[in-house]
């Protein structure tokens, strides 16, 4: 591998870790996470390996949607700090060799964002026509509704006006119309206008419904969205050619991959990285029956980006973990196995939970979901508190239940901040998961911690180049709840094994790559050598329950220069 290539496309072997400032770290004792925090906290960051922090929305907002109802796309909200705090943060995070990127939130806005306060006082004001408009709405009713707990219609009536308004979201997040030229200009000078300030490209929100165009009555007219998508993306490389656009696409998998760019030009001119949805659904499903075959099956049918593009991994995000890609059985499934309260569960496709609680507390699961992680092809993507095995607290409402205060001491508020819990933007976790039980100072001292493991995990990735470069496919394990993938660049060649059984399994794997009698190294275990193929030329693999096994394959093994990207 040639190392211009490696740090040119930087965002093939990255670790993303996502966070909220506001529950980070609070700086200055109000209760609420801010920039001065989070940059105080940035040698856990630098320590854990993460090279790309994704920042949740911190816009000035009026919280109806956690910052994802946006009133002014050119500020940091003033309980978060300032414009000036932001830079110090994103200057002190490439200081430390980590990018940023942020979530670009165009689909709407709030509906008290000044525009929409324009748009909405007169069918002649100048933004009328940036929204989307009608004197009647369609008889659709809830289809297409996103939060079906609050909204029965994609259409409001504004009585002002005398006409509705397209939401895809929550009837306060009017949708903006992306087929107005003053809208696009808008769109890029918002990203102009950050990218200057630092930032290495964007999370980009809902990009499906951003850029869908059937409300509006003159579509037909206008250019290809995804045309309008690749502008954008020319756009940014102009500005800062090692930007990303990071699309949150949740489709079947050919819809989504049209995402990447024209199939058929292999060009990979629209976004960078898609995230994953129907991997990280079908792992859950693999997860719940023990059987590695539903993931299996995902990764087969799952496209081969363009070159230079990836997809990207992700155990669960910031929002409900979303089951919709599951037949209503295969999600019943799930549920029963991971969420079988009502309380566990949202808007009955998802689930409030993260993943430490669903399993009980089982390190040995929670280590599986993570091996794959970093084992799979595609970038890994991280929730903050995942390296932890933080927990949720239901009582908070809906999603709020994973988007509780980061986790740093054993102390009553968490390390989290100085001031009284009950301040808090959302509560503590409590019980089983609770900071005296989960925190960061006491795993960071503890080798057998999850945390440690994480640590180990990320480096491994890091120095194996052949896991996020390489060619991969799937083996033959004779065992339905042994997924096997191995990873080929240059001339090195890992081996992933996971076993999804809750008892002890030994594969025989056969690699046409390997040299007859060649060596293995486990890349996890230094005690645990020498693995050799049998006369056949076969491995044996031994996984205890739930096990999992990093291997390197043949003759690099036993050059301690073969973990140098080559
Ligand atoms: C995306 C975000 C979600 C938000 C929604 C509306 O789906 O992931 O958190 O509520 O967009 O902006
Ligand atoms: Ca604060």
């Amino acid at each position: 591998m040639r190392l211009t290539r490696t740090s040119d496309l930087w965002w093939k072997n990255a670790v993303v870790y996502c966070l909220d400032v506001e529950t980070y770290q609070d700086g200055n004792g109000d209760g609420i996470g801010d920039f001065a925090g989070l940059t105080q906290r940035i040698d856990h960051l630098v320590r854990l390996g993460v090279t790309c922090v994704w920042l949740m929305p911190f816009y000035p907002t009026r919280e109806r949607d956690d910052g994802y109802d946006i009133t002014d796309f050119y500020g940091v909200d003033p309980r978060l700090g300032t414009l000036g705090d932001f830079t110090e943060f994103v200057r002190t995070a490439r200081d430390r060799g980590i990018r940023v990127i942020a979530d670009l939130v165009v689909n709407h806005t709030s509906e008290e964002h000044p525009w929409f306060k324009d748009a909405r006082s007169g069918r002649d004001s100048t933004h009328r026509d940036w929204y989307v408009w009608k004197d009647q709405p369609p008889p659709d009713g809830p289809q297409g509704v996103v939060f079906p707990d609050a909204e029965d219609s994609l259409w409001e009536y504004d009585k002002g006006s005398g006409q509705y308004y397209l939401h895809r979201f929550y009837k306060q997040q009017p949708d903006l119309n992306v087929t107005h030229p003053e809208v696009r200009d808008e769109i890029t000078r918002i990203m102009g206008f950050w990218t200057e300030l630092g930032l290495s490209g964007f999370r980009v929100d809902a990009v499906p419904f951003l850029l869908e165009t059937d409300g509006q009555s003159d579509a037909k007219e206008l250019p290809d969205p995804h045309e309008y998508l690749a502008d954008l993306r020319a756009f940014l490389g102009r500005r800062n050619g090692e930007s990303v656009l990071l699309g949150e696409v949740n489709l079947p998998y050919d819809a989504t991959a049209r995402f990447f760019g024209d199939p058929s030009s292999d060009r990979g001119d629209e976004l960078t990285m898609c995230f994953d949805f129907i991997a990280m659904q079908r792992m859950y499903l693999s997860m719940a029956r023990h059987d590695a075959r539903p993931l299996a099956a995902a990764l087969r049918e799952r496209p081969e980006p363009p070159r230079d593009a990836h997809w990207a991994t992700f155990v669960r995000n910031h929002d409900e973990l979303t089951l919709d890609k599951l037949s209503d059985d295969e999600r019943a499934e799930v549920f029963a196995s991971f969420g079988p309260d009502k309380d566990m569960q949202l808007y009955d496709r998802g689930l409030r939970r993260r993943l430490p609680p669903m399993v009980d507390g089982d390190r040995r699961r929670v280590e599986l979901a993570y091996s794959l992680l970093f084992t799979l092809p595609g970038t890994p993507v991280l929730f903050y508190g995942e390296e932890l095995g933080m927990g949720e607290n239901l009582a908070a409402q809906g999603r709020q239940a994973v988007r509780t205060p980061m986790q740093w001491t054993p102390q009553k508020a968490a390390g989290f901040s100085t001031a009284d819990p009950a301040t808090f933007p959302n509560p503590l976790v409590d019980g089983a998961f609770s900071p005296q039980k989960i925190n960061v100072y006491e795993q960071s001292r503890d080798p057998a911690s999850l945390l440690s493991r994480m640590r180990l995990f990320i480096e491994r990735y890091r120095e194996t180049p052949e896991l996020a470069w390489g060619d991969y496919r799937l083996l033959t394990t004779g065992q339905d709840a042994v997924l096997a993938h191995v990873c080929r660049a240059g001339d090195g060649t890992v081996l992933a094994v996971h076993n999804f059984a809750d008892r002890p399994h030994t594969v025989r794997l056969e690699l046409t790559d390997a040299e007859p009698g060649g060596r293995m190294t486990d890349l996890l275990d230094e005690a645990h050598t020498g693995l050799k193929a049998d006369e056949d030329g076969m491995f044996h693999v031994d996984l205890p329950p739930y096990g999992y096994r990093w291997l390197r394959v043949g003759t690099p093994a036993d050059d301690p220069e073969s973990i140098v990207p080559r």
